[in-house]
């Protein structure tokens, strides 16, 4: 396999999306910048990236989507006014926000899919292998999310993806997968060798309880996966089923992840995840969970 053992230095992020779940606040606005607490949705995503290893951030974008580019661009007239008017701290905060890496940015022009849009960064990624985060999701744990996948890939030269154990009731919004025990001592009962997965399964059809959580690490040969991959549910060429192909001829591993989870991608996990994470806030969570007690609930 020609991509064993290439450093992971790339990541994909699918912000194409035209946001329905939170209308009528993404009517003008793309979802990726609705705030949450302090910053973007997506710029959690991209911090994970940072602390992952990743030196190049590809957006997969779409129409209506220029702010995204923006807020990870340079702003050296806005560095320089804070700078001259003694707000060094914010001057270093705006600096901080790209982190010192390389964005690329390449349109997905249809709606066709994840599996569409990852096959979208095909020519920007390359012969490589390469990380996809969906920036709905925010996850916390003391290794990054990503980086316990790219730890997996460089060790076994095989795809990994993050898998979480899910209300059964919720199964129906994910993909679920069939595993068996990895059996890598360094692992333990965390790594679990992936045998197959459905992409939303009906309430009593999910082989687990185990969903995908939006993380994944993939050599490049996902590419011509997915290229040969039939529209499959709702129209749609679903990584899913690019996976399935990828476990079956090189084999996928499964991380099962080691700490928080915040799915952010509709109204309400999106109000949950900016309780939970106003309530970390170094600064002002104290005086929110102080708030927080004295309303009637
Ligand atoms: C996507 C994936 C699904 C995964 C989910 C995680 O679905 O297709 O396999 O479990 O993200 O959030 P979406 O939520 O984009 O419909």
């Amino acid at each position: 396999m020609s991509s064993e053992r290439k450093r992971v230095r790339k990541a994909v992020l699918p912000v194409a999306g035209l946001g329905t779940r939170f209308l009528p606040a993404t009517k003008a606005m793309p979802k990726e910048m609705l705030p949450v607490v302090d910053k973007p949705l997506i710029q959690y995503a991209v911090e994970e990236c940072i602390a992952s290893g990743i030196e190049n951030v590809i957006f997969v974008t779409g129409r209506r989507k220029s702010a995204i580019e923006d807020h990870f661009d340079f702003a050296p007239e806005l560095e320089h006014f804070l700078e001259d008017h003694g707000k060094p701290e914010l001057a270093q905060m705006v600096r901080d926000i790209s982190g010192g890496i390389h964005f690329s940015y390449t349109r997905q022009n249809e709606a066709l899919g994840l599996g569409h849009a990852v096959l979208t960064a095909r020519e920007l990624v390359g012969d490589e292998p390469f990380a996809v985060l969906l920036g709905d999701v925010i996850m916390e744990s003391p290794v990054p999310a990503t980086r316990a996948l790219i730890e997996i890939y460089e060790a076994t030269g095989q795809g990994a993806i993050t898998v979480q154990e899910v209300p059964r009731e919720e199964l129906q919004f994910y993909g679920v997968i069939s595993s068996s025990p990895g059996k890598i001592p360094r692992w333990g009962d965390s790594v679990l060798r992936l045998n197959d997965m459905v992409e939303k399964p009906k309430p009593d059809a999910a082989p687990s309880n185990l969903g995908v959580s939006g993380r994944y690490v993939l050599p490049p040969e996902i590419f011509d996966y997915l290229d040969q991959t039939e529209p499959g549910a709702g129209g749609e060429i679903q990584l899913t089923d690019g996976l399935r192909a990828l476990a079956a001829k090189q084999g996928l591993w499964a991380h099962v992840h080691q700490g928080k989870t915040h799915d952010a991608g509709n109204k309400l996990g999106f109000l949950k995840a900016t309780v939970e994470l106003a309530l970390k806030n170094p600064k002002f969570g104290n005086e929110f969970r102080r708030y927080l007690k004295t309303l009637e609930l």
